[in-house]
């Protein structure tokens, strides 16, 4: 794809890790397993749209935006696998693929955002009454997805790096980085344009149970590139915020609305806090297309998984009693009032957010 394959050359240097790549000749995604990190870099590769569903389900795939490129590019795989010659047929099939996409994972935004643009990008093309051309609109909506989340992410960090300083210290949650995107990342990518400017900045890394993202990823992907990092445990971040051991907070989002709640990683919300009674900002970065154009908080649903993700360490030391009942939320919601800004594509958004935000994203 010339769009794909111009903008991996112009950004080779800050798209070193590639998590997601679409095979046009085969009509198949192939993605990192990000479960196995970081003890084993294995890529998945299928044209299967079901597979690529229990991708996003089992969080082979994860991080919004992410999960909506990986669900566009399911649409696309399936688009070319659907065989009827009847387009009444082809897109009534289309759209029992793209009802099972949308039901992979409920909280990320992205999800609904991509899938409703490849889906519209049918619907248009209907009208030329071929279905050739519904599968060429497609499978190029989904390219434009990608090569949208992947410029919003170096945008984003152009903005967002403006506001870190040499010698500073960022305190992050869960991963927001390359592998939760298409390449780059949000919060990590704002960290990491800075790092290529020169600045001399250092990350300290929550754990993020009881997946560990953080662990895994953020710390993987910043050891990578040399970007100094430390982990902590969770329970820590009250403590080294308090203690002036890092300057700032920047997290990615799964979805924010224009009040400004944003919904991310469970555990986001206590580190909003935090920094709030340290008097250290907290900034959310994302791409506008994470941003849902409501004012009710109550529309957010909040994923639950199972249990046995908190009774065991990575789905295998069990570390209480067995069949224990817990609670296995995935993610909560940070109010407006402990967000300092928002870093997006756009430029930086500051109070008040239901203007401020309304306008990035109807821009
Ligand atoms: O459950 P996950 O790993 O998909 O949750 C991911 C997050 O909460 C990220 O912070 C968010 O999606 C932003 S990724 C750029």
């Amino acid at each position: 794809m010339p769009a794909l394959d111009n903008l991996f050359h112009k950004y080779s240097e800050l798209l070193k890790i590639k998590p997601l790549i679409w095979h046009s000749d085969t009509k198949e995604l192939e993605w990192l397993d990000t479960r196995l990190l970081p003890k084993k870099e294995v890529y998945r590769r299928s044209g299967d749209y079901m597979r690529i569903a229990t991708a996003i389900k089992d969080m082979e795939v994860r991080g919004a935006p992410a999960i909506g490129v990986t669900a566009g590019f399911g649409l696309a795989a399936a688009s070319h696998r659907i065989e009827t010659t009847n387009i009444k047929e082809f897109m009534s099939e289309l759209h029992e693929v793209y009802e099972v996409l949308r039901n992979t994972r409920p909280t990320a935004y992205n999800l609904f955002y991509a899938l409703d643009k490849v889906w519209k990008a049918a619907e248009n093309a209907k009208e030329k009454g071929d279905i050739g051309e519904i599968r060429v609109a497609v499978e190029n909506e989904a390219v434009n997805l990608m090569v949208e989340d992947i410029t919003s992410n170096i945008e984003m960090g152009k903005y967002g790096s403006k506001l870190l300083e040499d010698g500073m210290t960022i305190l992050t949650h869960c991963n927001a980085g390359a592998v939760a995107t298409s390449g780059f990342g949000t919060a990590l990518g704002v960290i990491r344009y800075a790092w290529y400017e020169g600045k001399e900045i250092s990350v300290i890394a929550d754990e993020t149970r009881p997946l560990l993202q953080g662990a895994r990823l953020t710390v993987w992907e910043l050891w990578k590139e040399g970007i100094p990092v430390k982990l902590i445990t969770d329970n820590m971040a009250g403590l080294v915020l308090s203690k002036g051991l890092a300057d700032a907070v920047i997290v990615g989002a799964d979805r924010v609305i224009y009040t400004g709640h944003t919904a991310n990683k469970i555990g986001t919300y206590m580190v909003a806090l935090s920094a709030k009674r340290a008097g250290k900002p907290f900034y959310v970065a994302l791409p506008t297309s994470t941003i849902q154009a409501t004012m009710d908080p109550g529309s957010i649903v909040i994923e639950e998984r199972n249990p046995d993700e908190v009774r065991k360490v990575m789905g295998e030391l069990l570390i209480t009693v067995e069949d224990i009942p817990v609670y296995n939320f995935a993610f909560d919601v940070t109010p407006p009032d402990l967000i300092t800004a928002f870093m997006t594509e756009k430029g930086i958004v500051y109070p008040p957010f239901p203007e401020n935000l309304k306008r990035v994203k109807e821009s």
